[in-house]
């Protein structure tokens, strides 16, 4: 089952083999049609109000800097005609600087940082615009299968204009070593798909002594769409 018709090769499969756990929870039936009903409870738009001092600065979330690398990443948000998805609330999680989730699930034998927690949520501007200041992520390991670890990246959950719409995607970086070795990564088709889910560093967004800029747009629908479900 796919959910690709319109753009093959940009959505993951479902079910891909070398990325184990989706052999568990890959659905097996045909996908439910919700009636209008459910549908308009669904229809709910996040409110602005949500948004928190320093949800956009992952940075200031202790007492003191967290550690690592600070860097700022910013974008646009646009539909498939190239229209910006505005005033749209948009989640962030990342582990820190080592590779280590602020979660209990996370094992891996690294550090966590006080000064870092590692979740943000922002709303677009009228231009789609999001932007936020944080840590550079750390790969980690995740016991997929021997010498499994992921390239370093940021997830990001979307919910364009109402919750119902929720999508969910991750950020990588450029140059990174582990893309060929990750099934997660792989388990997106095509090519040109998978390239665009790599931000680009961004001398323009690179905020002089403090900072560098990475630059990561979304496209939501059609040829040019950003990958999600992953
Ligand atoms: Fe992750």
């Amino acid at each position: 089952m796919k959910f690709d018709a319109i753009a093959p090769g940009i959505y993951p499969e479902l079910t891909y083999p070398p990325y184990k756990s989706t052999v568990k929870r890959g659905p097996t039936q045909p996908m439910l049609r919700i009636d209008a009903r459910t549908a308009a409870e669904q229809n709910i738009a996040p409110s602005p109000r949500i948004i928190l001092p320093y949800d956009t600065d992952l940075t200031k979330h202790g007492e003191a800097e967290p550690l690592g690398e600070k860097i700022v990443v910013t974008g646009r948000i646009v539909d498939e005609d190239g229209k910006p998805v505005r005033n749209s609330l948009l989640e962030i999680w990342q582990c820190n600087a080592a590779g280590r989730y602020r979660h209990k699930k996370d094992q891996h034998n690294a550090p966590l940082d006080p000064n870092f927690n590692g979740w943000g949520k922002m709303m677009t501007d009228e231009e789609g615009r999001y932007r936020f200041v944080t840590i550079k992520p750390g790969p980690y390991p995740w016991a997929n299968h021997d010498k499994a670890w992921r390239p370093a990246h940021i997830h990001f959950s979307l919910f364009g204009n109402v919750y119902a719409q929720r999508l969910v995607t991750q950020m990588y970086f450029p140059g990174d070593p582990l893309f060929d070795y990750d099934p997660i990564f792989q388990s997106i088709p095509d090519e040109a798909a998978r390239q665009r889910l790599i931000s680009r560093f961004s001398l323009e967004q690179t905020v002089g002594d403090e900072m560098l800029g990475y630059e990561f747009d979304i496209v939501l629908r059609g040829r040019d769409a950003t990958p999600f479900g992953i």
